[in-house]
This record gives structure tokens, sequence and C-alpha cells, in this order.
């Protein structure tokens, strides 16, 4: 998964970085209050299907008449989109809360909302160990949103986590709230049934399911039509994307619906995040290869070099199939670049063990890495399993150990694009130079050039690249 909007900072993002949070806000909304609307303020944390489920909270509390504000001190309501991938995602809101209290004491009508993982992991107990907080509501109940928030304002305290083995929000229409107007992220299944031992997301966010894909077509046609260019495909494991046609019993696999969301227009570009290696096809890489609009870039988190943790990880391949997956990707599209997610100091992880994930790094040449410490999660696999045997320190040092490669490895990728050539989609202003623009090219790297009159956000460019840093390509339209 991707965990913010935010593009990386060093082609690394360490755990730091990767649980912050983002105050959402309507582009030239005003900022302060309208006359006759409730207004809410709301934070998303983790991963950026918490960022997608909280355009569709916008959407349900947009119905009844809430509108978006930057401005926790004016909203009627504030929310919180919670994250527990890692106990200090957790611990970043609980200081949030904080805050939160403080603006509650100048205006004690100000409802206070828990949404998403943490709120489904710690469920009631929200309640006795807070007292501000009002609602809680876990990733599947957001439907339910309106009552809980009346009940609320009636003075009740109100808690809804139950997962759903259908829901997929399929029919609601988000609404786009931090959006650049250029690139959009849409979810095409929730939950996850892999039960990879260190993680707490098949239980915060239940059993997976796909979405009905003509709902995503249908989504993303509307998202072209707005002047949109370019969708991101949003699920835990897109591999195992798979919905069958109530009525003619037809499969439609992620190969297919990637195709699907190819054909609407070739102006349209499509990415994708995550795919997990033990399910990700040459059917898949082939569809890539086909269309132009597929971009080359996979994120395949491979979370150890090691063949024996991979087994404690519960991650079902070994690194010898890792492997293999990676050369099917380097026959078949040899112009992509791939990127992972790594963890270092799992429980019993032994120096040569570590050493296993530090050759790996250098062999895979990742483009980009998201990095973490292991973190133990309570009624994890792991944490009933496994003592989290590794010091603190270990762990860090093997954490920095990878960073330091990982950017090495990423100036190197960078460096051997000197004097190419690449399609750049323009995003926005630089944020160094209003002199300059910044997009990716199809391998999903940070492409920064001077402005040309006639050119705006939107529009595709060829860009030459003549220098580059382990984040960003630097070059000049050609
Ligand atoms: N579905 C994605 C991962 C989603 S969680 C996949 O299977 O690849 C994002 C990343 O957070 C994971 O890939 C893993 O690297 C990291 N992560 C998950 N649980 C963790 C934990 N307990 N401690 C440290 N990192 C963790
Ligand atoms: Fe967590 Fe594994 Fe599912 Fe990814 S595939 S969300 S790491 S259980
Ligand atoms: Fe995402 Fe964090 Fe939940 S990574 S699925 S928001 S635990």
């Amino acid at each position: 998964m991707l965990y913010d909007s935010n593009p990386t900072l060093e082609g690394i993002k360490s755990i730091d970085e990767a649980s912050q949070g983002s105050v959402f806000f309507k582009e030239n909304a005003e900022l302060g209050r309208s006359p006759g609307l409730k207004h809410f303020y709301i934070e998303s944390y983790g991963c950026q299907m918490n960022f997608s489920d909280s355009e569709i909270v916008a959407s349900i509390l947009g119905d009844i008449g809430y509108a978006p504000t930057r401005n926790m001190e004016e909203s009627d309501l504030i929310l919180v989109n919670t994250c527990s991938i890692r106990e200090k995602a957790e611990e970043t809101v609980r200081k949030r809360l904080k805050v939160f209290d403080v603006v509650k004491s100048k205006r004690p009508g100000t409802k206070v909302g828990i949404l998403g993982c943490m709120a489904e992991r710690l469920k009631k107990k929200w309640l006795e160990e807070e007292k501000l907080v009002d609602l809680v509501v876990g990733p599947d109940a957001y439907r339910d949103l309106p009552n809980l928030i009346g009940a609320a304002e009636e003075g009740g305290r109100m808690v809804n986590v139950l997962l759903s083995r259908e829901e997929t929000y399929a029919d609601i229409s988000p609404v786009r709230l931090e959006s650049n107007g250029v690139t959009a992220f849409i979810s095409i299944m929730r939950g996850c049934d892999n039960m990879c031992s260190f993680c707490v997301v098949p239980f915060t966010r239940g059993r997976e399911r796909s979405r009905d894909p003509f709902s995503i077509v249908a989504e993303a046609t509307d998202l072209f039509q707005k002047g949109f260019r370019e969708v991101t495909l949003l699920g835990q494991n897109v591999d195992s994307y798979k919905w069958e046609n109530p009525e003619t019993g037809e499969p439609t696999d992620f190969a297919d619906l990637l195709a699907m969301t190819a054909h609407i227009d070739p102006n349209l570009r499509v990415r994708f995040s995550t795919s997990h290696p033990k399910d990700m096809t040459d059917k898949v890489l082939h569809t890539m290869a086909t269309h132009e609009n597929i971009c080359k870039y996979i994120h395949l988190p491979v979370q150890s070099g090691n063949s024996r943790i991979l087994e404690m990880m519960n991650r079902t391949y070994d690194r010898e199939w890792y492997m293999n997956r990676m050369e099917s990707i380097r026959r078949i599209l040899p112009e992509a670049a791939v990127s992972s997610d790594i963890i270092t100091g799992f429980c019993s992880e032994t120096e040569e063990e570590h050493q296993d994930t530090l050759s790996i790094v250098e062999w895979a040449e990742y483009s980009m890495s998201y990095m973490f410490a292991y973190s133990e999660r309570p009624g994890t696999l792991a944490a009933r399993k496994y003592p989290d045997d590794i010091p603190e320190d270990v762990k860090k040092r093997r954490l920095n150990e990878v960073i330091r490669l990982q950017t090495a490895m990423a100036l190197k990728h960078n460096k051997r694009d000197i004097g190419k050539t690449f399609k750049v989609l323009i995003e926005r202003d630089s944020s160094k130079s209003a002199d300059d623009f910044c997009g990716r090219n199809s391998q999903n790297k940070m492409c920064v050039f001077p402005k040309q009159p006639g050119l705006k956000p939107g529009d595709y460019v060829e860009v030459k690249i003549h220098d580059a840093s382990s984040a960003t390509l630097l070059g000049k339209i050609a």
C-alpha cells in the first residue's frame, strides 16, 4: 500500500514519516463556515485506503448537511481516521486526542469521533479509556454514521464496529478532498484474507471482498471526464481481486480489471497497489505490457530476504520464489521499476538473516522502499506465537543499514535515467520553485522540470533527464 499522499522524500520512507497524518480540506473551498451548514474536520493516518475511506465518509456526511472545513476550532464534528499498523501510529493518534480535547473544552457542542483501524481494534474500550470520544466507528460501518451522529448529538456515546463480508461502498461517490485534480485513488477491494503473522490488518479490516468492476470503471470514467488523468487502483493484495457476475457467472480477475480500466481512454493512466509476491501472475505482467497507459511500476513488498523469516511471517513464499517473480518482471517488462516494503528485527532474526535482507535489496535494485522496524501488534499470530526478542537498538541499527543501502540503490537506479526521455504527467508546481512543474513518469519517479507557457497540470510532456538524486529526476521538456 501507499502510506500517504506525499511521495518519497529521499526515495525512502522511515517509520515516522509513514505514519504522519494529513488534514483534508476541499480545494478552493471556503475556510470559514458556510451559513446553514454544519462542519466536520477530518484527519487521516495510515495507508492510502484510509485516505480513500475518508473521501467516502465525506460523501456520506455531505448527504446529511455536513461540509468539510480545515479549521478544527470551527467544526461541529472532529473525526480522526486511524491506523493500527505499528505502535507508533497509534501513539500519534493518542497525542492528537489531547489537542482535540482542548478544542472541545472551548466549544462544548463539538463531537469527536474515532474511525478506521484503531476504532476496530479497540472497539468500546475507547469509551472507557478516553472520556472525550463520542463516536467509535469501524471501517465497514460508515453508512451508519448519520444515525450515530444523530444519537451523539442527543448526548449518546455511540459505537459501531461491525465488520461486513459484503460492504464495498461501491455505490458511494467519494468526495475528492485534498485533490490536485489530476490523480485519484479508487478502492477496488476491502479487507485481507492473508494472515501475515506480523500484521493487524486482517483483524481491523475483516475479510477480503472485491468491488463490482463496472462500478470501478464507472468511477474511473467519471474522474477522466472531470479532467483527472491518473487513477490508482487500491487493495491490500490486488492480485487476489476476484469478482463473479451474479447473472452470468463470468469471473473478472485483476488482469481483466486492469485491461477494462486501461480501455477507458489512452490518456488515462492506470496504477495499482499493492501486489503480493505469492499471487502476482504473468497474466498481469502481460496485460501491463500490452497497454501503454498501465504504468510500468510494481510495488512488490518482500518484507525479508530470508526464507526462514518469511516462513515465520507466514508470507507463503520464500526468497527463491520472490526472485523468480522479479525475474518474470524483468523478462516481460524490462523497463519497469519495482519498490518494496521491508521489516527489520522480526522475532528471532539473526545477523545472517538480516544480511539476506540487505542482499536482496541490492539484488532487486528497488527504485524505492518503505522500511520499518518490527512493532509487535496485540492479537496477531506473531504476538501469540513468537517472543519479540530483538532489542530495540538492534532493530533500529538494522533498519538504518537497510535505509542506507536502499538510498544508495535508489540513487544508482535514478542515475541510470540520465540522458533518457520520459513521458511525464504534470501534477502540480514543484514544492521548491513556482518556476518548475513536477510530475511522475510511468515508473513512478518524480520528475522536476522548468515550466513552459501554455502547459498546465493534467498535460503530458516529454522530459529529458539531465540530473538525479535518490528521490527525484531533474530534466527539461524535450
Ligand atoms: N498489504 C500489504 C501491506 C500493508 S501494511 C502487503 O501485503 O504488502 C504496509 C506495510 O507495513 C507492510 O508491508 C509491512 O512492511 C509493514 N508492517 C505491517 N505490520 C507491521 C508491523 N507489525 N511492524 C512493522 N511493520 C509492519
Ligand atoms: Fe497484512 Fe499480509 Fe494482508 Fe498485507 S497481505 S495486509 S501484510 S496480512
Ligand atoms: Fe491501513 Fe493502517 Fe489500517 S495501514 S489498513 S490504516 S492498520
